[in-house]
């Protein structure tokens, strides 16, 4: 039988040191009772032992007022302040449980993409034709852009993570797998965080491999040096990266629509449906440029 999954959050708060609102309604049992005293030894000793002249009507309206009402108002405060106190301790231990939950499966798809990427390349290792050698790399490739969102999402706290900080990771494995060994081919990333959630940023992981992947494959096919740059930034709102290359150019004729390539289908798909936004595809000066531009999902933390 397995063991059952170890949750980090919660052996931490079974650790943690005794909460505020324990305090606080210990002090609405002890607080009360000391006033009491306080008030009766006051009484005792002015009215009854040192027999100040008082009224009796006035040292019956201070008994009840100071030593019951009181009490008991302090007792009401104090119970009320820490019930708040309570609730509020355990939405924030939900919140951390859930929070270390999704972290945990994140990990797991993780390690589960990783099985399969590693499965894959012992396949790739052992077939000698070229084209099942690279249909299987640019799966490889394709499931290792996926696990890297899944392993920057396992160790943030609020489901988001930032795609810059992701692009590196995605573009460094890309360049691994792709670049052959008699290229130089430099890739550079730059841009502010951008947080998104886990959907959107697994689905600009996929994107940016497709395109850096085409850069590699397809603009540097002939050539032994080149430069890729990734620009992102954001407005608060919409998100844009561009993805250049200094290689060959697009094709004559070449319309993104029409293009039949299966890693374009997939990128334009992605930015469209889970996105939200558009891409294109331009020749510049020396080589391609690749646009994706969309809305940042609403559902996010104040992350920024
Ligand atoms: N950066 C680029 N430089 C030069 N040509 C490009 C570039 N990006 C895309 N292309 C052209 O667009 C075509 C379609 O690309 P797409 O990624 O859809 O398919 P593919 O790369 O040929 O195959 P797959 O991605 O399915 O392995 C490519 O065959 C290539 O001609
Ligand atoms: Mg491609």
């Amino acid at each position: 039988m397995s063991a059952p999954p170890v949750v980090a959050g919660a052996s931490a708060r079974e650790r943690a040191p005794r909460q505020l609102s324990s305090h606080v309604f210990a002090l609405s049992q002890i607080v009360p009772i000391i006033i009491l005293a306080v008030v009766m030894f006051y009484e005792v000793t002015a009215h009854l032992l040192l027999e100040t002249k008082t009224h009796p009507l006035l040292f019956a309206t201070e008994t009840i007022v100071f030593g019951i009402i009181g009490p008991a108002v302090t007792w009401a405060t104090l119970n009320w302040v820490a019930r708040e106190i309570r609730q509020r301790e355990r939405a924030e231990g939900e919140a951390d449980a859930l929070n270390a939950i999704m972290q945990e499966m994140h990990h797991r798809i993780k390690n589960n993409l990783q099985t399969v990427a590693d499965l894959l390349s012992l396949e790739m290792s052992r077939n000698p034709r070229p084209e099942v050698h690279e249909s299987l790399r640019d799966s490889i490739t394709r499931i290792k852009s996926i696990a890297a969102s899944h392993e920057m999402l396992s160790v943030e706290s609020v489901g988001v993570t930032d795609i810059t900080e992701l692009s590196r990771r995605v573009v460094e494995t890309t360049r691994r797998s792709m670049v052959r060994s008699d290229q130089r081919i430099a890739v550079r990333v730059q841009g502010p965080d951008v947080y998104l959630g886990s959907k959107q940023a697994t689905a600009f992981a996929i994107v940016l491999n497709e395109l850096v992947a085409n850069a590699i494959e397809h603009g540097f096919r002939e050539r032994a040096t080149g430069n890729i740059e990734i620009e992102l930034d954001w407005d608060g709102s919409d998100v844009w990266m561009r993805v250049q290359d200094d290689g060959a150019g697009l094709p004559p004729g070449f319309d993104l629509k029409t293009s039949r390539g299966l890693g374009l289908q997939i990128a334009r798909t992605l930015v469209e449906k889970d996105l939200r936004g558009r891409l294109a595809l331009t020749r510049n000066n020396e080589g391609t440029t690749a646009w994706v531009l969309f809305q940042r999902g609403a559902a996010l933390s104040n992350k920024e």
